[in-house]
C-alpha cells in the first residue's frame, strides 16, 4: 500500500507552526471557535444595542481587554496571528519583496504581536534593528536577540515619539 497524499489545503493544517512554518492549524483552530464565532452570530443585538464594538455586545468587554484577561484564549491568539505571519513573512522575505528592507538600518513593527514577523526579518536581515511594539499581555517574557527588542506598550498613547525615525510596520 502506498503513503496516503495529502491534497496542498491538508498539508495546510497538519502540523504544528513550530514544526513547520507553513500550517495554518492554529489561525483556523481559533477562528472557527465558538468564542470568536458568537459575536458573528449577535450581528442583530449590535445593531440594536448601545456598545460600540460587537465583541463588547456578546462578551461585555473590548477585544484586546478580553484577551488580557484570558491569557489562555490570548496565547492562541498571538500563536494565530504568528502562524499567519509565518506563511506570509517567508515570501515576502525569500521572494523579490525582499529589497524592502535591504539597506534598512532599523524598523519598528507596530502591533507586532509576538514578533513572528520581525523575527523572521531580523535573522534574514541581521544589519536591521528590529523592535516589536504591543501591548504588554503580548510581549511578556519573549526572547530577544542582538537585534530583536520587544517593548510593552500601547500604540495610541505616546511611545511614538520615542520610536518616531525608524521604518513602522503595522
Ligand atoms: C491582528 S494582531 C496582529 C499581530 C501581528 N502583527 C501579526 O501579524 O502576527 C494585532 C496586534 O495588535 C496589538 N494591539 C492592539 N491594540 C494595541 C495597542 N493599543 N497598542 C499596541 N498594540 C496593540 C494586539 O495585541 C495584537 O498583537
Amino acid at each position: 500500500m502506498g503513503k496516503k497524499k495529502h491534497t496542498g489545503s491538508q498539508l495546510l493544517l497538519l502540523c504544528s507552526y513550530k514544526i513547520s512554518p507553513t500550517v495554518l492549524s492554529p489561525t483556523v483552530s481559533v477562528f472557527v471557535d465558538p468564542f470568536f464565532v458568537a459575536p458573528f452570530q449577535s450581528l442583530s443585538s449590535w445593531f440594536k444595542g448601545t456598545e460600540i464594538t460587537l465583541w463588547e455586545t456578546v462578551h461585555g468587554i473590548k477585544f484586546w481587554e478580553f484577551m488580557n484577561q484570558n491569557p489562555a484564549i490570548n496565547q492562541r491568539f498571538n500563536e494565530a496571528m504568528a502562524s499567519d505571519s509565518e506563511i506570509m513573512t517567508s515570501f515576502v522575505v525569500k521572494s523579490e519583496c525582499k529589497q524592502i528592507f535591504e539597506g534598512l538600518g532599523s524598523l519598528v513593527d507596530v502591533g507586532g504581536g509576538n514578533g513572528s514577523f520581525s523575527r523572521i526579518i531580523s535573522e534574514a536581515f541581521p544589519g536591521i534593528k528590529c523592535t516589536v511594539l504591543d501591548l504588554p499581555h503580548a510581549v511578556a517574557n519573549l526572547p530577544e536577540a542582538d537585534n530583536l527588542k520587544y517593548i510593552a506598550g500601547d500604540m495610541l498613547r505616546g511611545r511614538g515619539t520615542r520610536i518616531n525615525r525608524n521604518k513602522v510596520l503595522v
